[in-house]
């Protein structure tokens, strides 16, 4: 309560310049009269794009990774403020899957989100554990560990944003429960402030979003699949009140 719902869709690496244009635009369609914040984060070749077609337009368009640098000799990478220049004003930073594809350490992120906040977005740090981590009885510790090791000073002046997404609940159609994500998110409020949004993330589709977004402390969610789909995200939108 008191923070406006962040309902962010990050759509990875999918679709074409074409339907992901047609997609944000049947997003925006649906999106009078919304309560929540939307936020689209496509692939890099079509955020400039779609930040033209929805110019005005309230809907965010965010990144789904920055470099922690910059400018310089980084083959195949993007800077914060080029970023900014085509139209993002957020930027996921730390998902689960870059930190297994790339490597991705808690440093790293922290990093990245410092340089994110300088150039003008806002990040979205992403933690979880893994199954492993869970059924060991250390969810809640290796959430705020990575939390601590990904946060850079001045984040919650930043109105920066932090995500849970428990990787085994990420595509999997499986969630914590109810309480499970109660009792991170509690965690996680102590460790990144008042009006950090919290988002939930990991599975989260039209039938389950009003429940994860009634829990205290969940400021949001981070859609993967379903916001691929503009019913079923604009759906997930409408459950955050
Ligand atoms: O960033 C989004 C998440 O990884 C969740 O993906 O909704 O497909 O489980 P999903």
């Amino acid at each position: 309560p008191g923070l406006r719902p962040l309902i962010a869709g990050n759509w990875k690496m999918h679709g074409t310049l074409r339907a992901s244009v047609a997609l944000a635009e049947a997003i925006r369609a649906g999106a009078d009269g919304l309560n929540a914040e939307l936020l689209i984060c496509p692939p890099f070749p079509y955020i400039q794009a779609i930040a033209m077609s929805l110019l005005g337009q309230p809907i965010a368009i965010g990144a789904q990774d920055c470099h922690l640098v910059v400018q310089g000799a980084h083959t195949g990478d993007v800077a914060a403020p080029m970023l900014r220049d085509c139209g993002a004003t957020y930027v996921i930073l730390g998902h689960s899957e870059r930190r297994a594809d790339h490597g991705e350490t808690d440093a790293v992120v922290k990093a990245k989100a410092a340089t994110a906040i300088a150039h003008g977005l806002t990040p979205i740090i992403c933690v979880g554990e893994t199954l492993a981590q869970r059924e060991a009885g250390e969810a809640e510790s290796v959430v705020r560990a990575q939390l601590s090791g990904s946060l850079p000073d001045g984040f919650a002046e930043a109105d920066g944003v932090v995500a849970y997404e428990p990787v085994w609940a990420i595509g999997t159609g499986k969630t914590p429960t109810e309480a499970d994500i109660a009792a991170i998110h509690a965690a996680l409020r102590q460790a990144a402030g008042a009006t950090t949004r919290l988002l939930y993330g990991g599975s989260v589709k039209p039938g389950n979003a009003a429940a994860i977004l009634a829990l205290p402390h969940v400021d949001g969610a981070l859609v993967g699949g379903a916001s691929l789909v503009a019913e079923d995200f604009l759906a997930i939108a409408r459950a955050a009140g």
